[in-house]
């Protein structure tokens, strides 16, 4: 049972970028789409990101290439109490257009996000939230990622991956 979460890996691991007080960047696999305009995140409630989101009730969420990996597991590892991630880890970020949180320069593609509702959990809290804006860099966006995007997922433990070939249904 303690692995029956990875039945449901890989998934994008996303960085999250919260701000209040600080800006801050974590590492994020638990996502997911509800309804084509909305999002929820699970953020354990020790983590800095929470303290962060439950205060400015926004945060973008950004989907890097592989080529980031060194700092998707970076930001995932050392929490924004202990050390100021963005100057450490040479994180540059670009203004926000609907909201106050900025985003990763570079990244892929984002999201602006407007906290709607909070679910406590015994650990976690999942925020749900509005896409107040969203932008996906042409090159490897097309409607879908293409195959050259090569996002970062995560498989679990130290183990990442990208989607190598897409196949599509016979009808
Ligand atoms: C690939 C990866 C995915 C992660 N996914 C999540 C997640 O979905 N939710 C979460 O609360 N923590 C997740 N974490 C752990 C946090 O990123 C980690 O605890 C981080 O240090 C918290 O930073 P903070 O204290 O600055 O917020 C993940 C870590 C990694 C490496």
């Amino acid at each position: 049972m303690r692995y029956a979460y990875r039945l449901l890996h890989p998934r994008p691991a996303l960085v999250v970028v919260a701000k209040n007080e600080k800006t801050n960047a974590m590492a994020l696999a638990w996502h997911m789409p509800v309804e084509e305009s909305k999002v929820a995140i699970a953020v354990d409630r020790e983590n800095y990101t929470y303290e962060l989101i439950a205060k400015s009730k926004e945060f973008t969420l950004n989907v890097l290439s592989i080529d980031k990996l060194d700092l998707i597991w970076k930001v995932g590892t050392y929490s924004g109490r202990e050390i100021d991630k963005i100057k450490e880890f040479g994180i540059e970020l670009e203004e926000g257009v609907k909201i106050e949180t900025p985003h990763i320069k570079g990244c892929l593609g984002y999201l602006e996000c407007k906290v709607l509702d909070e679910i406590k959990l015994e650990e976690h809290s999942i925020f749900i939230a509005e896409i107040v804006h969203a932008w996906a860099d042409k090159r490897y966006f097309k409607e879908v990622w293409l195959e050259k995007a090569k996002i970062a997922m995560h498989v679990g433990k130290k183990f990442f991956t990208t989607p190598s070939e897409y196949f599509k249904p016979s009808e």
